[in-house]
């Protein structure tokens, strides 16, 4: 476990594949029980956008296993009047033991991570979410059984959740396909990451055909049309993502025994029907619980357990 001790977790691609499976073993193990580990430490959340479920769960978390958290809501640190983000980082290292930051450029979480020397974490930036991709793995381990060749099809903006997708899907061996408007794709950088990951042996499709999407998947996946950040875009994108809504006619191409996934929040009838988001295959509430398992795994994995 000590293995990830110290390092920071801007990417999934920060980890190797065997990395990324032995954490959600750890968080599969924590979920049940099997282990109960303590972590004295005290934890720093430096948040500019909004956030329940990433906010709530670190901090459930870090409770439960024995540590402290400071909110550090930007509007009331020196942050918001403009104190440059390398001092900031600097200062804070020598208080906190780990920092997790959403933010908007993810230039901004590296020259965090560059100036700070304890673990820093990804809470979403604009290019990547991956400690959302974590649960979602760990809730599709638990609905299939494994990882391995299970078919993830993601519908709608190519985002950061799409993209931090691409990269988790490929490192525990499933195939991914992600459906997007023409003018909407993931980064074309990490789509071909994940071609070099998935090395021939599962699929890693970009297609604006949903029907090439649907086809035999067992996960359908979506997140809203319009990101924070992009808020006065929502209602002109409506029709361009329309074509690209997860509804029941959508869940009836796919596979037999499929399971719809969302991030959340949720915009109802937008993205995602209310029907398909309160039907039987939707897994979304046990996938929000599992933030907080698999980010306890990631807390005691980064702080180390000696
Ligand atoms: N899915 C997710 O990250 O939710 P919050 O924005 O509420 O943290
Ligand atoms: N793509 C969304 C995810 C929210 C959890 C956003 O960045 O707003």
């Amino acid at each position: 476990m000590n293995k990830l001790k110290g390092r920071d977790f801007l990417s999934l691609a920060d980890l190797n594949s065997d990395e990324l499976k032995e954490l959600l073993q750890l968080a599969a193990q924590l979920k049940s029980g099997q282990i109960n580990l303590k972590c004295n430490k005290v934890l720093g959340l430096l948040f500019s956008k909004a956030s329940t479920r990433t906010r709530v769960s670190f901090t459930v978390a870090m409770y439960q296993l024995g540590g402290q958290v400071i909110d550090l809501n930007p509007n009331v640190t020196q942050v918001s009047r403009g104190e440059l983000l390398r001092d900031t980082a600097r200062v804070l290292d020598r208080y906190l033991d780990i920092l997790a930051i959403r933010t908007f450029e993810h230039k901004d979480l590296e020259t965090f991570a560059n100036y700070a020397t304890i673990p820093v974490i990804n809470a979403l930036t604009d290019r990547e979410h991956p400690c959302q991709i974590l649960a979602d793995l760990l809730t599709v381990q638990e609905c299939f059984g494994k990882l391995d060749g299970v078919t993830l099809s993601y519908f709608g903006d190519g985002n950061n959740v799409a993209n931090s997708l691409l990269l988790g899907c490929a490192m525990v061996g499933m195939n991914v396909r992600i459906a997007t408007p023409a003018n909407y794709l993931p980064n074309m950088e990490i789509v071909e990451k994940a071609k070099t990951i998935a090395n021939g042996k599962r699929e890693v499709i970009v297609t604006e055909d949903p029907q090439v999407a649907v086809k035999d998947a067992q996960v359908l996946y979506t997140d809203v049309w319009a990101s924070m950040g992009q808020e006065q875009e929502a209602n002109s994108r409506i029709p361009i993502f329309q074509h690209y809504q997860v509804n029941e006619k959508l869940v009836k191409s796919a596979a037999d025994n499929v399971i719809v996934l969302h991030c959340l929040p949720a915009h109802r009838d937008e993205e995602i029907t209310n029907a398909v988001i309160e039907g039987k295959q939707s897994q979304v509430w046990k996938q929000a619980e599992n933030r907080m398992h698999a980010q306890k795994a990631l807390l005691v994995s980064l702080l180390g357990n000696d």
